[in-house]
This record gives structure tokens, C-alpha cells and sequence, in this order.
């Protein structure tokens, strides 16, 4: 007699995670990951936050090979405690803050192709790793990226959940903050693209100091330049915006200005 056991409930919490084998990189994406990564940092060194590129060194991002995460992750357990974490592609908002709450960042393993060096619409490991993790070594902005996955998980409705996106959107991708006098970027859409940081520090660009309430106000369109972008004075007005948004979830349930 064969016995069926019952199917395992689905997981919805979380994202299904894949583990990365590093071995299995051929030659070819490794030059493509050193090809991005030199062009990159000829520039960054000096237009990116010294965050930014303190914490490139701190987890020990290579010129010449597409990162191990495991080699990244333990040195993040020492810093922050967050790790990067490889996940098949696009996952449900919902399953992404829940991750970030818990400091595990969903990053896509693949390498982008040559022929797409310079513009691909879905992230790859360039983007996620070499844009977005060196600052998950950085105290400040590792408080601010696991408060913000917490608080975004509990928005009630799209209306908040679009509200959380923008946040995300003008600080964690396309983030510029000021720096010795000068305007920087930290965002990752504009660490890992060359034509979005000079868009993003050219005069098409308008800056304008960080607010948060602008900010959940202000859509965005993707896949092309942005025309407005926000400056922060430091990490730490970051984390300011999510004590007001704590606030206003305690008091009334909703992340959004009382109208
Ligand atoms: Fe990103």
C-alpha cells in the first residue's frame, strides 16, 4: 500500500532562498564583474559616500572575482549581523520587508551579460551586492534598513505600502547624502550605474534636502533617469524618519501625516 504524507504548507513568510555556489561562475562573469567593478570605482572614489566605500573594503569586495557571499556574510556577522542572502528573482513586497526586518538581504546571484553592461531592467549580483551591501556594514545604516523592513511590514494598505516604496525608492536606491561639503550618492541604483550618478549629480537632477513627508508624496517612474532626488545631511536623519513613522503607527495606525 503506498501512503501519501501530506503536502508541506507553503512558506509565505519568506522568500524560498537559494544557495550560491560560487565555483560555478565561469571565467567570462568574472570579467564582466571586474569590468563593472573598475569602471565604477575609477569614478566612486570621488563621488561616492565615504560609507560606501569604507564598507566596499570592510566586506571585502574584490576587483577581480564575483563575491562569495559566504566570505561576505561573515564579515558582515561581525559588523551589523546582516548577510545577503540569494533569492531566484522579483519576490512579493511583503516577503522583502519581511527579510529586511530580520537583516537578510535578498540578493540575485546571476552576473548580468556583456551586452548589458551598462543598463538591465532586473537586478543582478553587481547591482545588489557591489550597490547594495557595502553599507550594511555601517551601524547607522544598518539600523535604518532593519527598522525600515519592520515598519514596512506592518503598512495596512497599498496606499502605505506605496508610501514605504517611495522611502525605499529615494533612500536606499537612488539616496544622495551630503558629505565634507559636497553632495554624494549612497543609493544603489546610483552605485552600480554610471549614467545614473552623473544623472543623479548633473544639472538636470533636482536635489532637494531630505523630507519625509515629500518624499511618501513624490512618485517615481523606473527605467529612466530621475528628474528630482533627495539629500540627506547624514545616516542618522534616516533613522529619524523611521521614529516618525514608528510614531504615527502607534498612534494611529497609519505611516502617512494625519491629513
Ligand atoms: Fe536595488
Amino acid at each position: 500500500m503506498q501512503t501519501h504524507s501530506a503536502p508541506p504548507i507553503a512558506d509565505t513568510t519568506l522568500p524560498r532562498f537559494i544557495a550560491q555556489d560560487p565555483a560555478q561562475y565561469s571565467p567570462e562573469e568574472h570579467d564582466v564583474w571586474a569590468l563593472l567593478y573598475a569602471r565604477r570605482m575609477e569614478t566612486l572614489a570621488q563621488t561616492a559616500s565615504q560609507v560606501f566605500l569604507d564598507g566596499a573594503a570592510r566586506i571585502g569586495l574584490r576587483a577581480d572575482r564575483v563575491p562569495a557571499l559566504a566570505d561576505v556574510n561573515r564579515r558582515l556577522a561581525g559588523l551589523t549581523g546582516w548577510s545577503a542572502v540569494g533569492v531566484e528573482g522579483f519576490i512579493p513586497a511583503a516577503q522583502f520587508f519581511r527579510c529586511l526586518a530580520s537583516r537578510r538581504f535578498p540578493t540575485t546571484l546571476t552576473v548580468r551579460p556583456r551586452a548589458q553592461l551598462d543598463y538591465l531592467p532586473e537586478p543582478d549580483i553587481f547591482h545588489d551586492v557591489f550597490g547594495h551591501v557595502p553599507l550594511h556594514a555601517d551601524t547607522r545604516f544598518a539600523a535604518y534598513l532593519q527598522r525600515f523592513g519592520a515598519l514596512a511590514a506592518r503598512a495596512q494598505d497599498d496606499a502605505q505600502v506605496t508610501a514605504m516604496a517611495r522611502l525605499f525608492w529615494f533612500t536606499v536606491e537612488f539616496g544622495l547624502v551630503q558629505e565634507a561639503g559636497e553632495t554624494r550618492v549612497y543609493g544603489s541604483g546610483l552605485i552600480s550605474s554610471h549614467a545614473d550618478a552623473a544623472n543623479a549629480l548633473g544639472p538636470a537632477c533636482d536635489r532637494r534636502p531630505f523630507d519625509l513627508d515629500a518624499v511618501l508624496a513624490t512618485p517615481f517612474e523606473i527605467d529612466r533617469v530621475q528628474p528630482l532626488l533627495y539629500v540627506v545631511e547624514d545616516f542618522a536623519q534616516l533613522f529619524e524618519a523611521t521614529a516618525l513613522i514608528a510614531a504615527r503607527l502607534d498612534r494611529s495606525g497609519s505611516l502617512l501625516a494625519p491629513p
